[in-house]
């Protein structure tokens, strides 16, 4: 427990919709931080940063089943509901939503939101069916929810994008804001699954955040063919004791592979999946917007960005 308040926990959909609209209809901004919990100094910078954009904060947390494949870490996945509530209350949240299943997927549904497209790269053969659960059960959740700023973190790069996508195609009323990827100490990108690592695993794991800083300072100092950044990146991955799903340069616009020509600041990330024993671990930088990872220079909120 902390010294601060304890959010308010609602458990049902007409609960969570009801207290999302007295925060609207007292005049107040709602901000919206979704998770699936086993939350982190991550997720509690995207609670400030949903602060910092709206009056009222509410943290979602359900582990969506839908978004896990088979073999997947879905019955291991970290659950511990009262450390989560301590983590809300130490960010200051006032509201979480912690529905059971059966409230996010009653009886007999048979509905599935799928983003064609951005949802197939990358990721996508590697997790089959994966970003329609994620798109399914966000529609779900800005559905409960209504008009709110919603914040999601640039290390599920990916993810981010298939929600900006859904969310202006299904016309929601939700305005997303993008947050720079959290990293711990040691440069990793921070995750629940992290926990899952070794301490040898883990030192091979940060075989990812230096090659994606040689591609970001490398790109820094004026290189800009696909071509030799794609080669790079190969190089730098095919040294480390990892498994390799992918380490590929993608177009930000669409996620498809940047194959040739010449790379504009933006245009293009650097993104990587890779296994350090049975963890799977994402990572990205997109080229000219993001530091390399273990640059020490502060990173935060001066980086957002948002998207209608
Ligand atoms: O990134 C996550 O935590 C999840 O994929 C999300 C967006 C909460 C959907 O379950």
């Amino acid at each position: 427990m902390t010294g601060r308040a304890q959010p308010r926990v609602l458990r049902t959909v007409a609960e969570w919709r009801a207290a999302c609209d007295a925060v609207r209809s007292s005049g107040r901004r709602l901000g919206l931080v979704p998770t699936l919990g086993a939350l982190h100094h991550a997720h509690q910078a995207l609670m400030q940063a949903a602060r910092a954009a709206s009056d009222v904060v509410g943290v979602t947390i359900f582990v969506n089943p839908t978004q896990f494949g088979p073999g997947e870490d879905f019955d291991r996945y970290p659950r511990d509901l009262a450390g989560d509530l301590d983590k809300c209350a130490e960010a200051g949240v006032e509201l979480v939503f912690a529905p059971e299943r059966a409230e996010m997927y009653p009886a007999g549904e048979m509905t599935r939101v799928l983003v064609s497209g951005l949802s197939e790269g990358l990721c996508g053969p590697f997790r089959p069916g994966h970003f329609a659960g994620v798109a399914t059960i966000v529609a779900k959740l800005f559905s409960a929810t209504g008009p709110c700023t919603a914040v999601f973190g640039r290390k599920d790069y990916q993810q981010l994008r298939v929600i900006q996508r859904m969310t202006s195609d299904l016309l929601l009323p939700v305005r997303i804001l993008e947050h720079p990827t959290q990293r711990d100490a040691d440069g990793l990108a921070t995750s629940s699954r992290n926990r899952y690592l070794s301490a040898s695993e883990r030192e091979r794991a940060l075989a990812i955040p230096r090659a994606l800083g040689v591609l970001a300072q490398r790109f820094a100092a004026g290189t800009r063919d696909a071509v030799q950044l794609s080669q790079l990146l190969a190089a730098e991955l095919g040294r480390a004791e990892l498994s390799v799903e992918y380490a590929e340069l993608a177009r930000t616009s669409d996620l498809q592979p940047f194959t040739s020509g010449t790379v504009e600041p933006g245009a293009a990330g650097a993104f990587i999946a890779a296994r350090a024993g049975s963890t799977r671990l994402i990572d990205n930088v997109i080229l000219g917007e993001d530091r390399a990872p273990l640059d020490p220079a502060p990173r935060g909120p001066a980086a957002e960005r948002t998207s209608a």
